[in-house]
């Protein structure tokens, strides 16, 4: 499957996940096997406001085995989503991907995120200013609907098409849902049966039988988000029912991954979360995590990851 000119070495993906997805996490789960991977979601207004600041310039660090690579933005705004698609540090991405999934009340109040799902002239006013204003493809991630019982999938996924966005990723389920209920297998089907551009699938994938569930409804890629979450392998796991990893050698690389532009004080901060996704399968992760979630120093962290693994 291509994206416009965009090929894939695998069609399991790796989804733009707040806090989680930046260069360190995506490059991981790239070694792994996922084919594509996004930045975390940016906010194009902030972009346009504090592009050279810091946070944004280690929001949009990329490393070389990352290739192809998406970056994410938020907006609501057609003409600064435009202004942000023609910025060179998102230029420099493969692909451009407009948020409309995120169901955060801060983000939704501003009616950007899945709030645009309840506005799908201007939802598709945005998409349509991106494609315009960039020389990449853009593509756009979305829920079904807004209420719970929504699906506007197909009309606002037939106006993305007519626009020129290039590929949907759709998660299963409404803004109102959040992570309950089930993903609507059939709604993300009837979807890939209807547009021409590639579907990408998303939601509740964990293990080659929910991969499976995923895959029959006849989308191009399929997207992985909470399942990666301490299992950075499962893309390559998923098939190999008794895939070994030397978990200590990841998460040691994890760590230095992220000093290559972190401080250590914000690396031990992140990491904390990190470490009690990696140990969330082990018979003992309460304990662990408790002595995990106390940790001060990277020495001190890697003396740790040697006794536990
Ligand atoms: C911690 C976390 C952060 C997320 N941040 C984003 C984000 O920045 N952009 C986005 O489009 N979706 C975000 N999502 C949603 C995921 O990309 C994905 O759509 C969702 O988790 C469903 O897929 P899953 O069942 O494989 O987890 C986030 C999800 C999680 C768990």
């Amino acid at each position: 499957m291509k994206i416009a000119n965009l090929k894939f070495n695998s069609n399991l993906f790796l989804a733009p996940m707040a806090g989680v997805t930046d260069f360190a996490f995506r490059s991981i789960a790239r070694n792994f096997g996922a084919g594509f991977s996004y930045t975390e979601m940016i906010s194009a207004k902030g972009l346009i406001y504090s592009k050279n600041s810091e946070i944004y310039k280690k929001m949009l660090y990329t490393l070389s085995n990352e290739k192809p690579v998406a970056v994410q933005i938020f907006g609501n705004e057609p003409k600064i989503m435009a202004k942000v698609c023609q910025l060179p540090e998102i230029q420099k991405f493969d692909c451009i991907d407009i948020n409309m999934g995120c169901p955060a009340p801060k983000i939704v109040k501003n009616c950007e995120g899945s709030g645009l799902l309840k506005d799908l002239k201007l939802a598709k006013q945005v998409a349509e200013s991106c494609v315009k204003a960039s020389s990449k493809p853009v593509t756009v991630k979305m829920r079904i609907g807004y209420e719970i019982n929504s699906d506007i999938s197909l009309e606002l996924g037939k106006m993305l098409e007519e626009v020129g966005v290039s590929a949907i990723c759709l998660h299963g389920r409404t803004k109102e849902q959040f992570y309950s209920g089930n993903v609507n297998y059939e709604i993300i089907a009837k979807l890939k049966s209807k547009l021409k551009i590639p579907i990408i699938g998303n939601g509740d994938v964990f293990d080659f039988n929910t991969y499976q569930k995923m895959k029959k409804t006849g989308v191009d890629a399929i997207m992985i988000g909470r399942g990666a979450l301490g299992r950075p392998w499962i893309f390559t796991s998923i098939f190999q029912n008794n895939f070994k990893v030397n978990k200590k050698l990841v998460i040691k690389n994890h760590f230095n991954l992220l000093q290559t532009i972190y401080s250590e004080k914000f690396i031990i901060n992140h990491m904390r979360k990190h470490l009690l996704w990696y140990v969330k399968e082990m018979p003992n992760a309460n304990k662990l995590r408790l002595i995990l979630s106390n940790i001060n120093s990277i020495n001190q962290a890697f003396e740790l990851i040697d006794k536990i693994f």
